[in-house]
């Protein structure tokens, strides 16, 4: 690859542009292959003889299943690097780590804790790094999660997105993505658990309005989409002192109740059912969980894509 790689660290390193070049792309190639094995490639295989590699500082279902059936429909390979069984583990700096991988594959993806990691990757590598999380934030989801509210008849100006519990990793992406896309976002939290005001200033300086409140019921009346996630994620304490907190944001029947009659839930899973959702909404036919988990698939094609210069 020729000049700078395109890393994609964060939703702004593509820009709203190429976000909806994303989307767009992933509904098309998600419909062109409609039918097909899960591990065929689509016709046109864009990224033939190309090899990505995986790693892994944290666990991973979706991520990892999701770049790996993503680069097999796309034509290329991947391999996997878990922290334990690779020098990383030992050591191994991640700028060497960088410039090594960076000789023997094509891109990189990694999940790690510190969001200064992924930009030491970045620095160091000569391939696009992308960000399968880190404790900041975690673009992919929320490519996949825009694609899934789109495919359910949703128009993202002025959507009014309610999010409940941790100001965390994934929601500090959805604001990022507020402000690129022009959508709302109310933001239920306990005192002490809001988002980064980083992330908060990013969605309204983009022109997003944002709502901070302490209220699961004010963040839920009328809104189009209902989002939450673990309240203890990877790597933070788990404190009964947080849980009892975080008790009245659990997403259940009677906050869904109070939003759109048509509104839906969404959540990147693993979901603790019983505590930040509620069984009877996590099952429920407004739950579209499921779309969202295999949306990924569709999401990360469109992030490599992107990140080898083939997309928008
Ligand atoms: N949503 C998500 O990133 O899931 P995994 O942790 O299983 O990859
Ligand atoms: N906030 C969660 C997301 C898991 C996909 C975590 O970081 O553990």
């Amino acid at each position: 690859m020729s000049g700078s790689p395109l890393h994609f660290l964060d939703l702004g390193d593509a820009g709203a542009n190429a976000m909806a070049a994303m989307i767009s792309d992933a509904i098309d190639r998600k419909a062109a292959r409609a039918g097909s094995p899960k591990g065929e490639a689509d016709n046109d295989a864009p990224l033939a003889g190309r090899v990505l590699a995986l790693v892994f500082e944290k666990n991973s279902t979706r991520t990892r299943v999701s770049f790996d059936i993503a680069m097999r429909q796309l034509g290329g390979t991947v391999l996997i690097l878990e922290a334990g069984s690779s020098q990383l583990g030992r050591g191994e700096s991640i700028a060497d780590t960088a410039r090594v991988l960076s000789r023997m594959v094509d891109a990189i993806m990694l999940r790690t804790d510190d969001h200064a990691k992924i930009e030491e990757m970045a620095r160091h590598a000569t391939v696009p790094v992308i960000n399968g999380l880190t404790d900041r934030s975690h673009p992919c989801q929320i490519v996949a999660d825009l694609l899934t509210v789109i495919e359910h008849g949703k128009a993202l100006p002025g959507l009014e997105l309610a999010w409940f519990g941790d100001g965390n990793n994934v929601l500090h992406s959805v604001l990022e993505a507020a402000g690129l896309m022009k959508f709302n976002v109310r933001v239920a939290t306990p005192p002490g658990f809001e988002p980064d005001p980083e992330f908060v200033e990013l969605a309204r300086a983009g022109g997003a309005r944002v709502t901070l409140t302490n209220s699961a019921k004010e963040g839920a009346s009328d809104a189009d989409v209902l989002v939450t996630d673990t309240w203890i994620s990877m790597g933070q304490d788990d404190a009964d002192e947080k849980r009892r907190a975080m008790e009245p944001f659990q997403v259940n029947e009677s906050l869904m109740g109070m939003a759109k009659s048509n509104a839906l839930f969404l959540h990147c899973l693993p979901a603790h059912v019983g505590e930040e959702v509620s069984e009877g909404v996590f099952e429920s036919a407004q739950s579209v969980v499921f779309d969202e988990a295999e949306n990924r698939i569709h999401a990360q094609k469109s992030v490599l894509l992107w990140c080898f210069g083939k997309l928008g």
